[in-house]
């Protein structure tokens, strides 16, 4: 397998980076790019760590070097967020840069699994989609935004609130990555009971956990350690089905049957060509059935405004 991350000098690249040097299956080969020239070095420094992963770093105008032969594709690349800026605010920026990777990837591998970071991923996943559609290779099973940030997020707090172990809890995330497009499925996780002011206060703080760290940083970044770590999960689920593992299953932001947006983020059952199954996100409360109803404008708004973007 080969892994390319793409942004991979920035906060999020270069935890992801480390975390995939550590985790990914020997024999895997993993590149960095990005246009920072410092990249080849941050390849060099994590060359040293004595795992069965073989790294190279490339930085320069050109991602092609990074991207041939690649069977997976992380995008980190863009400008994040500062304090009183959200998501949206990063569209400007991110959508051009999004834009060109896309053309790049359509050219140089359009067969890859394509995991998309960069913010606002409601509407930078129809970017790519619109882009790779224009170049004649877009295949909606090998596209997905990355939401896994909001399910590790859910996990901690649902785990802190109620003393479990985090690492036994689960908690389906749908909808979007932004604001009150972010839907926890607290109804769902096993074994937890919640009271309607638990639900009326978690749901929110899980929404809004991006802004927790833009604020704590106070101008130094916004989150790249958590958001590392939630595309390493991602991305190794992304291999470990590729490899052929059954059952892997994840909430992942994708082009499903369009029932509430043509994106939406739902758990799929990954497979070797990326999307294997849908899952039903099963019962909802009236709670998240009402959320789910209020999200649907902002959602497709999103949506819109990225096929708009390349038109
Ligand atoms: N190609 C490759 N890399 C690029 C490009 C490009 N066209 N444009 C910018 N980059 C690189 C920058 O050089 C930088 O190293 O992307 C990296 C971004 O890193 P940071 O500024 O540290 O940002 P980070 O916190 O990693 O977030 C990046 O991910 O979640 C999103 O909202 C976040 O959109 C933001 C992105």
């Amino acid at each position: 397998m080969k892994v390319a991350v793409i942004g991979a000098a920035g906060g999020i690249g270069q935890a992801l980076a480390l975390l995939l040097k550590n985790r990914l299956p020997a024999g895997s080969d993993l590149a960095l790019y990005d246009i920072a020239p410092v990249t080849p070095g941050v390849a060099v420094d994590l060359s040293h760590i004595p795992t069965p992963v073989t790294i190279k770093g490339f930085s320069g105008e050109d991602p092609t070097p990074a991207l041939e032969g690649a069977d997976v594709v992380l995008i980190s690349a863009g400008v994040a967020r500062k304090p009183g800026m959200d998501r949206s605010d990063l569209f400007n920026v991110n959508a051009g840069i999004v834009r060109s990777l896309s053309e790049k990837i359509a050219d140089v591998c359009p067969k890859a699994l394509i995991g998309i970071i960069t913010n606002p991923v409601n509407t930078t996943v129809a970017i790519a989609a619109e882009v790779l559609k224009a170049k004649g290779v877009y295949d909606k099973n090998r596209l997905f935004g990355i939401t896994t940030l909001d399910i590790i997020r859910s996990e901690t707090f649902v785990a802190e609130l109620k003393g479990k172990d985090p690492s036994n809890v689960r908690v389906p995330v749908i909808g979007g990555h932004s604001g009150v497009t972010i839907l926890p499925l607290l109804s769902q996780v096993e074994g937890v009971e919640f009271t309607e002011e638990e639900v009326a206060a978690l749901t929110p703080r899980i929404q809004n956990a991006g802004t927790e760290v833009v604020e704590a940083k106070a101008g130094g970044g916004s989150a790249t350690l958590s958001m590392g770590q939630a595309a390493c999960r991602f991305g190794l689920a992304l291999v470990r089905a590729a490899q052929g593992e059954k059952d892997v299953v994840e909430c992942a932001y994708v082009e499903g049957d369009g029932k509430y947006a043509r994106f939406f983020a739902q758990p799929v059952r990954l497979g070797k060509d990326g999307v294997e199954e849908i899952l039903d996100h099963g019962p909802l409360s009236a709670f998240e059935q009402e959320a789910l109803d209020s999200m649907l404008d902002t959602l497709r708004k999103d949506i819109t405004l990225g096929e708009e973007f390349v038109k």
